[in-house]
């Protein structure tokens, strides 16, 4: 007898639902059906050896970024005549928020504002410095902050500060004579210049880079990988030649679109710059276009691998050259940026990101992320530091700490020491860039017998049940948890309403285990000793 055609129908959606179910991994049925996922819960146990050893964590993974961009400077951590600020000009409440972060190194000045900035603007009695038109991101630039600002700036917050110099409109002996002027002890014209402006001692830093994103067609003074290349090399042996201990990072791939070759760009400028750098740096934004959240959850892998591309790049390179000079990634900008972007990117009030809890979570995996491959990532930024898509975020009267300000705050200031390699058994969810994804991201450090793991739960509804398993010694001592959640995935911070925070709490391993459980849409952090 034929079967009608509606019965049919539906003993076929019926059949492919129960296969679709059967083919699910564990957990997104979780977040697609709760009704049998609630009466189980998840579990996951990640196993720790304080011998798997990644590599040693480079303090200066924990760097910041500011720009002469919208209010970074200007209006962020920069504001003369401001009530709260000090005879300097630096914002006292900033400067408080900003301290708290740990900021290792600090990039100056750009940005795309670094390819058309010429420094001796910078320098001198500041009332007589000169208004320039300022192209990158269309106002005027006062070039009331400039070289001994920045540096005082970097003095205060006690970091490494990380001059870039222009290879868009600049010539070799512009970036030359900035490394002369900053750390020469010589009797030149340069140092003398620097005297007469109040500095006797050469500041020293060590950190210089090679131009700002010049595989981008938006750069001022974009080149071919070739022409960057040759032209960057020359800038490179003149700084060198002008201090040998000075490191040099050059301007790797920041230009991911379908059909451009990155991976080209980044061969070309090392075999040009192979036996002169000491780092290539490497961008990228994230964001939720799609409002998409686990597939935003998922950014992580991206950079994952985009790290071990230019790692293969960065070994293929060196293979032929004897005794090579190590070259490590700089990831010297990241961060989500995809709402304050497109055409308002003119003005003064630009980048000004409003960040909520998916975004401290995608933050949270970024640097998972870098301590996870700390063997060849030695460098990383966070762009921008204030208000320009940043952590801190001011008015004319307070700052308030947006939410990605929190896992970076906790990393930065805890994850030390070597990383170490999880083994992770965990649920999964289907991504449709990444395949399988576990719910579990994480990352851990030991610091001389002290154990951070962090971990980012990335179920938006169910918490996970988890066990830490020290796989060759035990826990000793109490446990520190630290947790930063919020009401919901989509919850933000503004003045005078912290929704998204870190709280903290205590718990007790038992011998070689602790049990942990750890909530939806969470970040964790747990610090513990072991012997
Ligand atoms: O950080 C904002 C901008 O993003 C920087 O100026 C540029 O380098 C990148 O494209």
């Amino acid at each position: 007898m034929p079967k009608s055609p509606s019965l049919s129908r539906r003993a076929f959606a019926k059949a492919a639902a129960a296969l679709s179910t059967a083919a699910a991994p564990l957990a997104s049925l979780a977040s697609a059906s709760s009704a049998s996922a609630q009466s189980a819960p998840l579990r996951a146990r990640i196993k720790v050896d304080t011998e798997r050893i990644i590599g040693q964590i480079d303090p200066l993974i924990y760097g910041n970024f500011i720009e002469h961009l919208g209010r970074c400077i200007d209006g962020g951590i920069f504001e003369e005549g401001h009530p709260n600020s000090d005879a300097n000009g630096f914002r006292k409440d900033v400067f408080a928020a900003v301290s708290k972060l740990n900021v290792t190194q600090l990039r100056w000045p750009g940005g795309n504002f670094s390819s058309n900035y010429h420094w001796r603007d910078g320098i001198g009695p500041r009332d007589q410095r000169p208004r320039r038109l300022e192209m990158a991101w269309g106002t005027t630039e006062t070039n009331r902050f400039g070289t001994h600002e920045f540096l005082q700036y970097a003095d205060m917050l006690k970091t490494e500060p990380y001059i870039c110099v222009n290879l868009g409109t600049g010539s070799w002996t512009d970036a030359q004579q900035w490394v002369e002027y900053v750390n020469s002890s010589a009797d030149t014209a340069m140092t003398r210049l620097r005297k007469q402006n109040g500095r006797a001692d050469p500041w020293k830093v060590k950190l210089w880079g090679l131009g700002n994103e010049m595989d981008g067609p938006w750069q001022m003074g974009h080149r071919s990988a070739d022409d960057y290349g040759k032209f960057a090399l020359e800038a490179a042996k003149l700084m060198r030649w002008t201090d040998p201990s000075i490191k040099l990072v050059a301007a790797g791939s920041s230009h991911f679109s379908q059909g451009i070759d990155w991976v080209g760009w980044n061969r070309t400028v090392l075999d040009h710059l192979k036996n002169h750098i000491d780092y290539l740096a490497i961008h990228t934004y994230v964001g939720n276009r799609d409002n998409d959240y686990y597939e935003f959850l998922a950014s992580s892998r991206d950079l994952d691998n985009r790290t071990k591309t230019v790692e293969g790049i960065i070994d293929a390179a060196l293979s032929s050259t004897p005794n090579p000079r190590k070259i490590y990634i700089a990831w010297d900008e990241y961060n989500v940026w995809y709402r304050a972007r497109g055409e308002k990117e003119r003005g003064r009030r630009i980048l000004e990101e409003i960040y909520n809890l998916e975004d401290a979570l995608v933050i949270a995996t970024f640097l998972n992320s870098f301590i996870n491959h700390a063997h060849i990532v030695k460098i990383a930024n966070m762009a921008q530091l204030v208000n320009v898509i940043a952590p801190v975020f001011t008015n004319d009267r307070e700052v308030f700490l947006q939410t990605i300000y929190y896992p970076l705050q906790l990393i930065a200031n805890n994850s030390r020491g070597a990383a170490l390699s999880l083994f992770t058994d965990c649920p999964t969810y289907s991504s449709k860039r990444f395949g399988p994804v576990q719910y579990l991201d994480s990352s851990a450090a030991l610091d001389n017998g002290a154990l951070v793991v962090n971990i980012v739960n990335r179920h938006r509804d169910q918490p996970i049940e988890t066990t830490l398993e020290l796989q060759d010694k035990r826990f000793t001592g109490p446990v520190e948890i630290s947790e930063v959640n919020g009401p919901d995935i989509k919850s933000e911070n503004t003045f005078g309403k912290t929704l998204v925070k870190t709280t903290t709490r205590t718990a007790t391993a038992e011998a070689n285990r602790l049990r942990l459980t750890l909530p939806p849409h969470s970040f964790t952090m747990v610090k513990v000793r072991t012997a």
